[in-house]
């Protein structure tokens, strides 16, 4: 088969290198508009940071694996199209702040509907909400071109940062299609290229409606329990109990189970966020503003937790950080990725800056140039003068120099083995360091003398 993939991000790229990887006869070209984009993924420096990605398209690229901006010239030979562009948030109109933005998703369907030839296997993987896959149909059926198709919902469960792992072995593959023989025909066709690696148990197949569905559903739950465990993080703070001994208690609960307790400065990335909202508006829509109250306090209590941690901080630093240097580690929402959507480091950082605070930021994998576009900020002021209150350090005890405060936002491994005492011994005192991610030995800390304040504990 000749496999075309709409969408180099962070779905699209490691998505398919691993089906390249794990099935060599087919041939799969994935495609973007951004040119910058596709020369990244046939460089040495892909655009995506996940571990272990580097070797898999190191292997298939150039052998069956291939990025190119020719959109209309793949689409044209292709025999199965997923379709993994961006569906951000709308900002604007119906629905702004809400609803997903689905001009990327019709921009494509019409421009299957133009080249396509032949019999054809749509695939939507990029996250969508309920019957989206109904109006990828209905474009295709109205610009009547010269093919037949078939449109399958196969939405990716990959975490970032954990990404190939996760292709490798998923929990589940899901998809949905219709229920004919020939939409049958069509999800065993994609069953067959998962079943080259993924054992045919953990492929589901489901009506189109219930795996769009499911993906919103799945990302809510998650969302859900970091938002729960946040929740009582404020309540420990209030208290004497210690929001990490409380997760440990609960987590050994066979029905709760440990995963996705870690409190923390609050959740990001892509889905979480956008895929409530979604949720939000289709209930709203659906006439149960009740269900999308529920669902709406999960960002409620996300934004709070945001907050807070900067008002802690403030607090603490004698109720002013003016004029104060504040480093900050991380800025990626989470480790192992260079991704920065939706990262509470962006919302931290803001307010900082709103406090009149300098921010000193140190990220091992998130370019400057990304940060100041997050922070809405230019690295430079109309004379050329640089950004005096946010410096991007390449160096992490640069950031942390002379600062006040040190605020820890992304988990990632490398800060917890930093030569503190080194840290400690170059900055004011009283040297404050606000954990957001309840990474560090706090008691070794406070033994070298620095006053530490983690997330719901003391
Ligand atoms: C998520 C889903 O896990 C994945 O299945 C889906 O396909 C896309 O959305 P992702 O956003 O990449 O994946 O990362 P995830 O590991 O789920 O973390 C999301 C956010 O929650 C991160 O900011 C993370 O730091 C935070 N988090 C996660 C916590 O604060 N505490 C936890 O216990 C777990
Ligand atoms: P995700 O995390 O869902 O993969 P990204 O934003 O990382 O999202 O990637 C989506 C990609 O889709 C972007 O690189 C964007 O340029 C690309 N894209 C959007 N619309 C089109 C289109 N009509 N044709 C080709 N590529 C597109």
């Amino acid at each position: 088969m000749n496999i075309c993939c709409i969408g180099a991000g962070y779905v699209g790229g490691p998505t398919m290198a691993m089906i390249a990887l794990k099935c060599p006869e087919h041939r799969v070209t994935v495609v973007d508009i951004n040119e910058k984009r596709i020369a990244a993924w046939n460089s040495d420096e892909l655009p995506v940071y996940e571990p272990g990605l580097d070797d898999v398209v190191r292997e298939a690229r150039g052998r069956n694996l291939f990025f190119s901006t020719d959109v209309n010239g793949t689409i044209a030979e292709a025999d199965m199209i997923f379709i993994s562009v961006n569906t951000p948030t709308k900002t604007y109109g119906v629905g702004a702040g809400r609803a997903a933005d689905l001009k990327f998703i019709e921009k494509c369907a019409r421009q299957i509907a133009d080249v396509a030839k032949g019999n054809i296997i749509v695939v939507e993987k990029s996250t969508l909400p309920v019957r989206t896959a109904e109006s990828v149909r209905r474009i295709l059926e109205g610009c009547g071109g010269e093919f037949t198709f078939q449109v399958l919902s196969n939405p990716e469960f990959l975490a970032e940062g954990t990404a190939m792992e996760d292709l490798n072995e998923p929990d589940r593959v899901l998809i949905g299609g219709e229920q004919t023989p020939e939409g049958e025909e069509a999800a065993q066709a994609l069953v067959d290229v998962y079943a080259h690696w993924v054992p045919r148990e953990r492929i589901l197949t489901t009506n189109v409606w219930s795996s769009e569905l499911s993906k919103l559903t799945a990302n809510a739950f998650l969302a859900q329990r970091v938002s729960s465990i946040n929740a009582i993080s404020a309540l420990c703070e209030a208290t004497e109990a210690d929001v990490e001994e409380v997760a440990r208690a609960i987590g050994t609960d066979s029905r709760i189970g440990p995963k996705f307790l870690k409190s923390s400065v609050g959740f990001g990335g892509s889905c979480f966020q956008k895929d409530i909202l979604n949720l939000v508006y289709l209930c709203q829509h659906f006439g149960l503003p009740e269900v999308a109250d529920y669902w709406e306090q999960v960002i409620v209590m996300n934004d709070y937790q945001k907050s807070r941690f900067v008002r802690r901080l403030v607090r603490t630093l004698f109720n002013t950080v003016s004029d104060k240097k504040i480093a900050i580690l991380g800025f990626a929402f989470k480790k192992d990725t260079n991704d920065t959507r939706e990262s509470p480091a962006i919302y931290v950082c803001r307010d900082l800056l709103e406090e009149q605070a300098n921010v000193h930021i140190y990220d091992p994998k998130v370019k400057p140039a990304q940060i100041f576009a997050d922070l809405g900020q230019a690295a430079t002021d109309a004379d050329g003068k640089a950004n005096d209150s946010i410096i991007i350090e390449e160096d992490v005890y640069a950031a942390c120099k002379d600062a006040h405060a040190v605020a820890i936002l992304t988990e990632w491994d490398q800060f917890k083995t930093l030569d503190w005492q080194r840290i400690y011994d170059n900055m004011l005192k009283p040297a404050f360091v606000f954990d957001g991610r309840n990474i560090l030995d706090a008691a070794a800390l406070r033994k070298i003398g620095f006053e530490v304040s983690g997330i719901g504990r003391v």
